[in-house]
């Protein structure tokens, strides 16, 4: 580094520390570092408590009005559309570098056990989430961000229906792998400004995606997804939100750099929101998303170099702060995953999931799979 990158650097993290607050600062000064970061002091840096007049630096300043203002404001300078290419399309061989080798599901997983590697408790979650949408053969049903696809195929193999099964990205790097592998019917389209036919989807998903939704559009694409679903449909409603209103500001990072335009609702707005757009809770249960954040971690370490090679220093560093970060912020109880199955309030009768189900043959996961056909 030449001694002006590094001024620029100092100057940077003193400004960006005044202004959003240390925690902040620290990240990037961090991220933007042009040698590759070392995994252990990362990880400890990021996850580790700091004394106690540090941690009520990190988490008090920039003070809660201002915080609040700036989790506001940041988003609108980042365009969220692009953001999700940024994020998204860096390029597929990369997120198969850390992410589970089966799916590539890049959403949190279920390890049941300490001894689960991330392909099973990938498995288990996938299992999970197919007993919520409960699909069956003939039932209309649509993925929002199907990121890789992964979801689609383990449904299609429960119920051998391709002609039913849809799903929406923007990355068109995920549409380009899902052609490629799969063929399933996967459109380019921006899932908020789509127009839902009304009542014409048994079944709607979404894993992962509502995240990158703005606060304000929250509602109107509720109601949208609520005149979408039949009477007697549901939909599986998977997300992480912000528990305040006024989160640390380490969190800003999120729609600055990470996910650049993502402004998170907190749990009460997502439940508010969907009530008010005529949709009943069937079912929610909150999962821990640090073990998952932990396995992409340490298999990204593992493929240092690969991952070097292909995306750059800066790039692969991002990944490891952002990973041990966003650890921190769900063992801090700062973020919380929840997943959520809503009915229709008009709905004829009451859902129950198969995971509840007393007869085991009437979960889907107990039922034969189907043998998956090329495209
Ligand atoms: C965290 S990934 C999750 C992918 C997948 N569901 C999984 O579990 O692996 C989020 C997905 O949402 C998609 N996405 C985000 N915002 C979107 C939008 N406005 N319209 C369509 N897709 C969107 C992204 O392209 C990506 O596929």
């Amino acid at each position: 580094m030449n001694i002006f990158s590094a001024l620029k650097r100092y100057l940077l993290v003193v400004v960006e520390a005044l202004l959003c607050g240390p925690s902040y600062a620290r990240f990037f000064y961090w991220s933007r570092n042009t040698r590759i970061l070392d995994p252990d002091a990362t990880w400890d840096r990021f996850t580790k408590l700091e004394n106690r007049y540090i941690r009520g630096l990190f988490r008090h300043y920039p003070p809660a009005p201002m915080r609040q203002l700036l989790t506001t404001l940041y988003p609108k300078f980042r365009d969220r559309v692009k953001g999700i290419a940024y994020h998204y399309d860096i390029s597929n061989d990369f997120y198969r570098l850390f992410l589970d080798r089966d799916y590539m599901l890049y959403t949190c997983a279920d390890f049941l056990s300490g001894q689960d590697t991330i392909e099973v408790a990938q498995r288990q979650k996938a299992d999970f989430i197919l007993n919520l949408i409960d699909p069956q053969p003939g039932e209309r049903i649509l993925e929002l961000g199907c990121g890789w696809g992964c979801m689609m195929k383990l449904i299609y193999e429960h119920t051998g229906d391709r002609d039913n099964l849809s799903g929406y990205t923007l990355s068109v790097e995920q549409k380009r792998f899902i052609d490629e592998a799969y063929g399933f019917n996967v459109e380019l389209k921006d899932v908020v400004t789509t127009d839902y036919a009304p009542a014409s989807w048994d079944k709607i998903y979404s894993i992962g995606c509502m995240e990158h939704v703005p606060k304000n559009q929250l509602l109107p694409l509720a109601q949208k997804l609520a005149a979408a679903i039949k009477p007697t449909g549901h939909l599986v409603h998977y997300f992480f939100c912000q528990m305040s209103a006024a989160p640390p500001a380490k969190m800003l990072v999120g729609g600055a750099d990470v996910f650049p335009g993502v402004e998170l609702a907190t749990w009460q707005q997502h439940l508010d929101t969907f009530e008010q757009a005529g949709l009943r809770v069937a079912h929610h249960s909150i999962h821990d998303y640090r073990p998952t954040l932990r396995a992409w971690f340490e298999r990204l370490v593992a493929h240092q170099i690969e991952a070097v090679e292909l995306v750059g220093v800066r790039t692969y560093n991002r990944y490891l702060c952002y990973l041990a970060e966003a650890w921190r912020l769900f063992n801090d109880r700062d973020l919380l995953l929840m997943r959520f199955v809503l009915t229709r309030q008009d709905a004829p009768k009451v859902w129950v999931s198969p995971l509840y189900a007393t007869d085991r043959t009437k979960s889907p996961v107990a039922q034969p799979e189907a043998v998956l056909q090329p495209a």
